[in-house]
């Protein structure tokens, strides 16, 4: 594609969101586990441009460290479109070759679209300026594409601008653009705000290169769902559907059994392996890996976690963050795995927590057991070497280690590191004193007659 010098970005995200009715700013909100902005990012990276600069507004720090490495410019005051472009010009200056304009709130733009879209303008010696469209069966909300005879775009409307009769066109305006660098400044400095929202407009960019003598070239974009965009919760919801649809049906293509498609979530980065069986209601936040044959059954929710092959999760489980689980590992019903590790063949069945540990292989972390983690201030960690048993509601008191092969005895508290192959047992002998509730059940009786 095209050369590296030769292509710069900028992306919009300064837009208060109005309509999402949030105090965060709109491209921050989450769409298959990550923000809208990072999927254009993803899209746009791939095309390796000189420069990627987001425009932002004042107060939105958050996202300088989610479009990082790549720099952000602050648009004070939100005057529209054209004028987020021009904060962003000093940063461009001196580059001559194609600057490729987005708007950040149109997450599922494709880089092949992209690509396209600057080689139609690239070769076009007419076109000074490329704008991606797209057919919508609904044009609401979105600019209009009004092009002259000669098939070139004549000028874009804005919605609340149009007319009528200029409504019913369906050709929209995807608010993708690619422009020569060289005349950019200069045709910015032309757009004025005379219009419905009194803001500057990006969308007058062509009708002002017709002027300067330069066409507008229109790339359709053959799949409108690539180009949706999101201004409301509705919409952002629209769209998240969009995506879990899409993924479900890729990796049932992939060799995925879904029981319930429809009521398992996946990540923009979910991995799943072959003859997977994923029952009913299952969520998986960001960055979980799940090898070849695991079953993970309903009603489960994973995070951050890479799963060993033939391992089986569930009912009910939680895998959270920082986890590893080897392969064989059984996860029942009522058990939460956080930042921890576990060895092939690792069971914890039943009601458990492990936290902050590392657990050998074939490790029994039976009923009940938890590793006690916390102390108030700080995390610590639990180390249990292969083989050990470690019996139901058993507390393992961090830091602990406990030695391969040992056996921890039902209902103990352990807090002194236990060698290889021991018991440790930490808890009250039983006292059992005969006949003693029949004497109080008989002490009971007399007591309620008198
Ligand atoms: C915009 C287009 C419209 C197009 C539609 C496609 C304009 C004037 N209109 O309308 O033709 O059909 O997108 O989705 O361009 N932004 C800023 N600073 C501002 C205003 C907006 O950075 O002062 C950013 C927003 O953060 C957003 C993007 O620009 O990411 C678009 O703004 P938005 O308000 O969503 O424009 P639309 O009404 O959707
Ligand atoms: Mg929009």
């Amino acid at each position: 594609m095209s050369d590296k010098n030769n292509l710069a970005c900028i992306i919009l995200a300064a837009g208060k969101g109005t309509r999402m009715k949030s105090d965060h700013p709109k491209v921050m909100h989450k769409l298959g586990g990550r923000p809208i902005i990072s999927w254009i990012l993803s899209a746009v990276e791939r095309l390796s441009p000189e420069k990627i600069v987001t425009v932002v507004g004042p107060e939105m720090e958050a996202l300088d460290e989610i479009v990082s490495p790549h720099e952000t410019v602050i648009q004070k005051n939100r005057n529209g479109t054209a004028d987020a472009v021009r904060q962003a010009m000093p940063r461009l200056e001196g580059f001559e070759g194609h600057v490729l304009i987005l708007l950040g709130d149109m997450p599922f733009i494709q880089t092949q679209t992209l690509e396209k879209l600057i080689s139609d303008c690239a070769g076009d010696n007419k076109a000074g300026l490329g704008v991606l469209g797209a057919n919508l069966e609904n044009p609401d909300g979105y600019g209009r594409l009004i092009t002259g005879p000669d098939g070139y775009l004549k000028r874009i409307v804005e919605d609340k601008d149009a007319s009528p009769e200029e409504k019913r066109f369906t050709l929209v305006n995807t608010g993708a653009f690619c422009v020569q660098g060289a005349h950019l400044a200069d045709w910015l400095a032309q757009i004025d705000n005379d219009n419905a929202q009194q803001e500057y407009y990006i969308t007058d960019l062509p009708a002002i290169a017709e002027r300067e003598g330069y066409k507008t070239r229109i790339m359709v974009c053959s799949d409108p769902e690539e180009v949706m965009g999101v201004n409301s919760r509705e919409q952002l919801a629209e769209l998240e559907q969009t995506f879990q649809s899409a993924f479900r049906r890729k990796a049932m293509a992939e060799g995925v059994t879904l029981r319930d498609p429809e009521t398992v979530y996946f990540s923009f980065d979910t991995k799943l392996g072959r003859d997977v069986e994923i029952g009913p209601n299952v969520v998986f936040g960001p960055n979980v890996e799940i090898a070849d044959n695991v079953i993970v059954h309903p009603f489960c929710h994973l995070e951050g976690v890479a799963v060993g092959k033939e391992s089986s999760i569930g009912p009910f489980a939680r895998l959270r963050p920082g986890s590893q689980l080897g392969e064989k590992t059984r996860i029942g019903n009522f058990v939460e795995v956080k930042n921890s590790s576990l060895g092939d063949g690792a069971k914890a069945n039943h009601l458990s927590y492990i936290g902050d540990s590392e657990l050998g292989e074939r490790v029994n972390f039976s009923a009940g057991a938890i590793t006690v983690n916390y102390d108030g201030f700080d995390k610590h960690r639990t180390t249990i070497g292969k083989d050990a048993m470690i019996g139901c509601n058993a507390n393992l008191v961090a830091p602990v280690e406990i030695g391969e092969g040992a056996y921890i005895a039902a209902g103990s508290t352990i807090t002194e590191n236990v060698p290889a192959d021991a018991l440790s047992v930490a808890r009250n002998r039983p006292i059992i004193r005969d006949q003693w509730a029949a004497r109080k059940r008989k002490n009971r009786k007399k007591q309620v007659k008198n």
